[in-house]
């Protein structure tokens, strides 16, 4: 398949708001979710009609290093007028995303991402398996896209945080379900910044898979399933309320913010119920299995940011203080080191083949969600206590002054990405290289 990178004239409320000057693949905001079979190979050919440079990076999925689309570590990067085909085999299942990694402030921003559903063998019976792909925009009162992109307020506190959610590119209008049915929700988080808490008004969701990779299924704890920028939720909804009847759903995630996101709204007549409601364990992915006895074990210290007490930083090479940082857009740093680009020494050289367990530090007032390129890991304590169900994920949202612990097997050879993905961060030096050889 072909995607086309392109700036487009789009209205995120057709009718009532203006254009906006904004940058999508083929077929606006978001791009065509692609959908595969897990074991296939998946082939696509990029286009860049921008006026920048752009790659693609398919988030989640373990790629080969080259098809990773890092600009300049693990390609060069599309030029305007450029291509590049990406060709990879998936193997395992679930519900990831693309994006650019090249200014994905602004591209990201804009509107270039897409879901990619990886698809089971043997799926789980549902009614309805639906894709909902969550965007925040930052609108000026006229309904236009603010193009403040990359504002210093927006790096040194919570990224750019907007003001308007759409679902699947559009301001959400209802979700039209009848009673009984039984659906497959994958939602993806494509916000640069926002962090979302959605309550589903009376109903139970439950969780079948984080970032694509099976879990255990389980309720949410407290009912809101939280999902952090570029994180993925695939819940099971049954519709058990009365036909005609109607449910909001929220987000609470923001205390002083909640908001109605759409209603859950029912039509007549009701659907028959399967005898069976019990929710199966989705077929386990093929990821090796860490082990964590002999695992080796590293630090990584996330810090800087407003109110984080961060004096200074290495930046390309010498002491920088906060306030040299600050004048080259950066408040951030990986293990005391300020990444200005993509290109840089690895934090840490990993065996191939070998376990690690990495304790993620958070040592800022502020949430991030840490992504690691080309391997997911299993999640396997938060501030030294085990994590329940010890969930495979590669992104982890990490709440200020806390840590998280890490356990993966480095099988993938390269030089991976390990960075926050609220973007913001990522370009104000929130980001560095692991290699594994
Ligand atoms: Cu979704 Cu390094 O990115
Ligand atoms: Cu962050």
């Amino acid at each position: 398949m072909i995607l086309l990178a392109s700036s487009q004239r789009i209205s995120l409320a057709p009718g009532r708001w203006p254009e906006s000057d904004l940058w999508a693949y083929v077929g606006g905001v978001p791009g065509p979710t692609i959908r595969v079979l897990q074991g296939s190979r998946l082939r696509v050919q990029v286009e860049n009609r921008l006026a920048e440079e752009t790659t693609v990076h398919w988030h989640g999925v373990r790629v080969p290093n080259a098809m990773d689309g890092v600009p300049h570590l693990t390609q060069a990067p599309i030029p305007p007028g450029g291509r590049f085909v990406y060709e990879f085999d998936l193997p395992d299942a679930g519900t990831y995303w693309y994006h650019p990694h090249q200014r994905s402030f602004e591209q990201v921003g804009r509107g270039l991402y897409g879901a990619l559903v990886v698809e089971e063998a043997d799926p789980p019976v549902v009614d309805r398996d639906e894709v909902w792909v969550l965007s925040d925009w930052r609108l000026l009162p006229t309904g236009e896209l603010s193009d403040d992109f990359g504002n210093m307020f927006d790096v040194m506190h919570g990224g750019r945080i907007g003001n308007t959610v759409t679902l699947n590119g559009v301001l959400p209008e209802d979700f039209r379900v009848v009673a009984g049915e039984r659906i497959r929700l994958r939602l993806v988080n494509a916000a640069n910044a926002r962090i979302f808490a959605l309550e589903f008004g009376g109903h139970r969701p439950f969780i079948i898979a984080l970032d694509g990779q099976p879990v255990e299924p389980h309720e949410p704890e407290g009912g809101r399933v939280v999902i952090g920028p570029a994180m993925r939720v695939d819940l099971i909804v049954d519709a058990i309320g009365l036909p005609g009847s109607r449910h909001a759903i929220r987000d609470t995630f923001y205390r002083d913010l909640p908001y109605r996101l759409l209603d859950i709204a029912y039509d007549d007549p009701p659907a028959t119920v399967p005898d069976d409601l019990r929710i199966k364990p989705l077929p386990p992915n093929t990821m090796p299995e860490p082990d964590e006895a002999s695992a080796e074990r590293h630090v990584i210290a996330f810090a800087g940011g407003m109110m984080g007490g961060m004096k200074g930083a290495t930046m390309e090479g010498t002491q920088a203080s906060m306030n040299d940082m600050l004048k080259r857009g950066m408040a951030w740093a990986v293990n005391g080191i300020v990444s200005t680009g993509h290109v840089m020494d690895p934090i840490l050289t990993l065996g191939h083949g070998h376990s690690y367990v990495l304790e993620l530090r958070n040592e800022t007032a502020w949430f991030h969600p840490i992504h690691l390129h080309g391997h997911v890991f299993r999640v396997v304590a938060r501030n030294g206590r085990p994590e329940p169900r010890r969930p495979w994920q590669d992104t982890v949202l990490i709440p200020p002054r806390e840590t998280v612990e890490i356990a993966f097997v480095a099988d993938n050879p390269g030089d991976w990405m390990i960075h926050c993905h609220i973007l913001e961060h990522q370009a104000g030096g929130m980001m560095a290289v692991i290699r594994v050889a």
